[in-house]
């Protein structure tokens, strides 16, 4: 196997459950207890703008209703993605993924892009998000890690932006996964740690693909699952799990 250059924590979208997921607040907070690698959820509004919101509705995290992949980013960037979570955060925006990298880059900090398409726009997800990493992160000496439970997600980054790394997520070990990773020419599957143990990370790590959890929050498992040797640990614990260094100013 290639050498893995991405860090062993990486925080659950942002910073899990202390902040609103999937803001830039939550970044910070997560950067502030010492995590250097985050994952986020990624999807396109109605004309095309990459930002970041985990449901297929804007219902539940934010003060909008409805789709975001009819809406336009302008009205979208209005919406409250903060005061669902507490008063504390009220008036957080959705984030977009530009947002995101700026971050990143500043701080020093991986990313893995989990590609979360609205039903129906799995290919035009795939391949918008890849050409606008690509973009964002030209030059930079780690690419983020595109990750979906989509293969026809996967796929179009694929094809869209072939040399970014790419990362099949499973829920369940469904039939012929091992075939869908290989044609989407991954180096990394991420699963439900529930499915993990010795021997999958055995059998990935023998067809050359990194082995990667979601999501850990007990540290009993967590130091189970190191020891049986994954490359990558998905968690919302940031207080309490992690690499634990000193709060930073972010
Ligand atoms: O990317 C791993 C994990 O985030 C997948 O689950 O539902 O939190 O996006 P979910
Ligand atoms: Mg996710």
């Amino acid at each position: 196997m290639t050498p893995w250059p991405y860090p062993l924590w990486l925080a659950h979208r942002g910073a899990g459950k202390l902040a609103p997921e999937n803001t830039l607040a939550a970044f910070r907070l997560g950067a502030g207890f010492g995590w250097r690698a985050f994952e986020c959820d990624v999807k396109l509004s109605g004309d095309g703008e990459a930002f970041l919101l985990h449901d297929d509705t804007l219902d539940r995290t934010t003060g909008g209703q409805g789709s975001p992949a009819t809406q336009h980013w302008t009205d979208l960037a209005r919406l409250d993605a903060g005061a669902w979570h507490s008063p504390a955060y009220a008036a957080e925006p959705l984030p977009r993924l530009a947002q995101i990298a700026a971050f990143c880059h500043a701080n020093g900090c991986a990313l893995n892009i989990e590609i979360k398409p609205c039903p129906g726009t799995e290919a035009a997800t795939g391949a918008a998000v890849a050409r606008e990493a690509a973009r964002l992160w030209a030059g930079a000496e780690l690419p983020p890690l595109l990750s979906s439970f989509q293969p026809d997600a996967l796929a179009a980054a694929r094809d869209a932006e072939p040399t970014l790394p790419r990362a099949l997520l499973l829920d369940e070990l469904w039939d012929g996964w091992p075939a869908a990773a290989e044609a989407l020419g991954v180096v990394a599957v991420i699963t439900n740690w529930r499915l993990m143990d010795r021997a999958l990370i055995e059998r990935l790590h023998a067809r050359g693909w990194r082995a990667l959890v979601y999501t850990v929050n007990d540290a009993t498992e967590a130091a189970r699952l190191i020891a049986q040797g994954v490359d990558g640990v998905i968690s919302d614990a940031v207080d309490r799990l992690g690499p634990g260094a000193a709060p930073i100013t972010a």
